[in-house]
């Protein structure tokens, strides 16, 4: 039961250091506005030297923002939005400014619904009392007041640069930061916070740890178990249990995250992440049907326990790896820090390592076992003995 207790230990592991959040010393902190201007929250962007700053107002629901993108020029458009939908530009709810060939800066809002949007000024999903924007000292900062839905306030966010050239915004460029300029923002300030969505945040966390975890983690692992353990004649029929235990335990967290998935989609209506559910849904469905399979198990020298073992191995491969696309699937939509997902990425390395150092040593002891074995019925290798999945 060594395996479990590692499980335990790594399951520990994610939920502390997610819990741990990291300190660092911001530059947005010592950026000030016209007519000391302030914000209650503010945050360094990752890319294109840009920074948020927001005050949310639980009163009325608006929040206040400054977006500032530093180090441009008067011939570049900037802009900012946030997108119920993903980090991704279509579907983002924009603030755009330039700075006209009159030399006033212009500031407007346009709702982005394709790949090359005409940047056009239109309306976006929510209302927007106060728009503007200044240029000075090669900064660009949009000021705003957006009136958003309670849905909204933990959401992805995208924002842009690009030329402009007479008075026309042109297309920003496909590489580089232009590419990483997307993440989440949660408008949330600490105190002043509505309890329901703070704890949302939370609850997508959660729903994070428990799927990746159980599918992403333990169900490879018990099906490791299975595949090599068994190779050990004097492990029969432990690895049999271990493999039960395994996929049984990853099954019951599994379904737990998969209700809370299930409840997070039901609880923010408008907010599809249609291949993300379409997948959880049939992983639910297939991690069921392997419980099934376990029950209705014929027994091992029975003509159709062929087909079972057929039928059971293709399941549980198709759940290995829809499981690992869904999980990065959920890093896209959930956008935490890079970290996590390259956390997740190491493990799957490791188990992918462990998985190719078995699979030569199960060969290495099978080809060995036919070579030492002289009778020919002695010579069915891994699969001799024990309970044979
Ligand atoms: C919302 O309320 C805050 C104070 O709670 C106030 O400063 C702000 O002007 C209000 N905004 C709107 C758009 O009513
Ligand atoms: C620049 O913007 C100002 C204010 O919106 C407007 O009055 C002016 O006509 C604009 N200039 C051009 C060339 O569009
Ligand atoms: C915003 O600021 C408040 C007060 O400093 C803090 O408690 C809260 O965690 C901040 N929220 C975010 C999302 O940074």
């Amino acid at each position: 039961m060594e395996i479990k207790a590692w499980n335990l230990v790594l399951f520990s592991c994610l939920l502390l250091s997610l819990l741990a959040s990291p300190s660092s010393a911001q530059t947005c902190v010592s950026q000030t506005f016209p007519d000391n201007k302030q914000y209650v929250n503010c945050t360094d962007l990752r890319a294109l030297s840009s920074y948020l700053h927001w005050t949310y107002h639980q009163s009325n629901g608006t929040v206040e923002m400054a977006f500032r993108h530093t180090g441009t020029t008067s011939s570049r458009w900037s802009a900012w939005g946030i997108n119920p939908s993903g980090p991704s530009m279509v579907g983002t709810q924009a603030l755009v400014a330039f700075v006209n060939s009159s030399g006033v800066t212009q500031a407007f809002t346009t709702s982005i619904d394709s790949l090359f949007p005409t940047l056009q000024p239109t309306d976006l999903s929510f209302q927007v009392p106060s728009l503007s924007a200044t240029f000075e000292n090669d900064e660009m900062t949009i000021f705003g007041v957006l009136r958003i839905p309670e849905n909204m306030l933990s959401t992805s966010q995208v924002w842009q640069e690009g030329p402009v050239s007479n008075d026309q915004l042109q297309p920003h460029t496909t590489d580089g930061a232009n590419l990483q300029s997307r993440g989440s923002i949660n408008f949330l300030t600490g105190q002043s916070a509505g309890a329901s969505s703070g704890s949302r945040t939370r609850r997508r966390n959660v729903h994070g740890v428990l799927n990746t975890v159980s599918w992403g983690i333990l169900m490879p692992l018990g099906a490791i178990t299975a595949r090599y353990i068994k190779v050990f004649k004097s492990a029969d029929p432990a690895w049999f249990y271990l493999h039960v235990a395994c996929q049984s335990s990853a099954y019951v967290v599994g379904v737990a995250g998969w209700a809370t998935g299930i409840k997070l989609g039901s609880d923010s209506p408008g907010i599809t992440h249609n291949p993300h559910r379409t997948i959880g849904i049939i992983l639910f469905c297939f991690g069921t049907l392997q419980v099934f399979a376990l029950l209705l198990r014929p027994n091992k020298n029975h003509k159709y326990r062929l087909y079972w073992n057929i039928y059971h191995h293709s399941i549980g491969y198709s759940v290995i790896i829809l499981s690992i696309v869904n999980i990065f699937e959920g890093f896209d939509i959930l956008n935490p820090e890079d970290k996590w997902e390259r956390i997740y990425i190491g493990i799957l390395i490791f188990l992918g390592a462990v998985a190719t150092l078995l699979e030569a040593f199960t060969w290495y002891v099978v080809i060995r076992r036919k070579r030492t074995n002289k009778h020919p019925l002695a010579m069915n290798g891994a699969n001799g003995h024990g309970q044979g999945v």
